[in-house]
């Protein structure tokens, strides 16, 4: 055996395999570095994709607290005293379905990375909040104007994009005769649901100045069609409109 060994191992070490032998280990050594480097890149592949996963979790979680109602109308004391009150006697709440939207249904724009932009802008409203002493009632409403009219020209710039998520315009089939007219108007013309359908489950704002003429304007560029002379507001219908059947 030892022999054997000398004899296999001898002739290569004294002879020209001598040059052999190192360019096979630094072959190899070249492998296991190659090796390490590729298993390297993989664990780095791996870990990023982790972290990848757990961000994507997080701001998952992030934003499910909070679009979630009860951060939405409790964390917020004045939200719950006041608009997930009204929300709550709205027919958004109350459908014989069951279906119920929830405050980010129509409020949160996008899914993760938008919604936490808009959360992130949310806080805004945020900081109002811990700046301005709530505790007295009635004390939301001095603020309520304003934040009703921001957010009608939301739906206005989106295209009432929320309220899409779950209506299909072409699928609505208003009872009314009034509602039929003014619906096939506002796809011919492509008005938007917010510039009709204001005051939907809060309490009832005025719509302002700037608003009232956006309405003309869009009404007002549309081709002329006929009868369509008075400004649409279904919004402050409520109990008029059952005077149209
Ligand atoms: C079905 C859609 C819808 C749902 C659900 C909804 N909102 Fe609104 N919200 C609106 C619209 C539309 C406005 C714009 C004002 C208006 O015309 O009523 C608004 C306005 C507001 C305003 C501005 C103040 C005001 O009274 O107009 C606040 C604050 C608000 N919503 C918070 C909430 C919170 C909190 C919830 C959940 C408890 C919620 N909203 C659920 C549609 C909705
Ligand atoms: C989460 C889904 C959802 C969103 C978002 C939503 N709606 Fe609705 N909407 C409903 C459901 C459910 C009903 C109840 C009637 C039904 O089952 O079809 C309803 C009813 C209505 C009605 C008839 C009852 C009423 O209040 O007069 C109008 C008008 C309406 N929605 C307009 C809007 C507008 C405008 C928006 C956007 C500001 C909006 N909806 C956002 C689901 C939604
Ligand atoms: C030009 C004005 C106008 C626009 C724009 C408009 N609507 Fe309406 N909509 C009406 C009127 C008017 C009614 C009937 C209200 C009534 O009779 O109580 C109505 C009725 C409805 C109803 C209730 C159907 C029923 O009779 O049960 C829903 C839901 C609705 N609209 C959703 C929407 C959505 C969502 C959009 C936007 C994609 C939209 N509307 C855009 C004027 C409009």
């Amino acid at each position: 055996m030892v022999e054997d060994n000398a004899v296999a191992v001898e002739p290569d070490a004294t002879g020209s395999a001598g040059p052999g032998a190192s360019r096979l280990r630094r072959m190899q050594e070249w492998w296991y570095r190659e090796f390490r480097r590729i298993i390297g890149a993989w664990v780095f592949v791996v870990v990023l994709l982790s972290l990848g996963a757990l961000s994507v979790a997080g701001i998952d979680f992030t934003d499910y607290i909070f679009s979630h109602n009860t951060f939405c109308g409790n964390v917020c004391h004045v939200m719950e005293s006041t608009v997930y009150q009204e929300l709550q006697q709205s027919k958004h709440w109350n459908t014989p379905t069951g279906v119920r939207a929830t405050c980010a249904d129509c409020h949160v724009d996008g899914r993760l990375t938008l919604a936490m932009i808009d959360h992130f802008l949310g806080t805004g409203e945020l900081f109002v909040n811990l700046t301005n002493d709530f505790s007295k009632p009635g004390s939301f409403e001095k603020f309520r104007p304003a934040a009703a009219d921001r957010e009608r020209f939301k739906f206005m710039e989106n295209d009432s994009a929320r309220c899409r998520s779950c209506h299909v315009m072409e699928a609505i089939k208003p009872e009314r005769v009034r509602g039929q007219n003014q619906h096939k108007e506002a796809v011919e013309k492509g008005i938007t649901c917010i510039l009709c359908h204001y005051n939907l489950v809060h309490k009832a704002v005025d719509p302002s100045e700037a608003f009232l003429n956006t309405i003309e304007a869009v009404l007002s560029t549309g081709e002329e069609t006929g009868e369509g002379e008075e400004a649409p507001t279904p919004g402050a219908q409520g109990e008029e409109g059952q005077e149209i059947l």
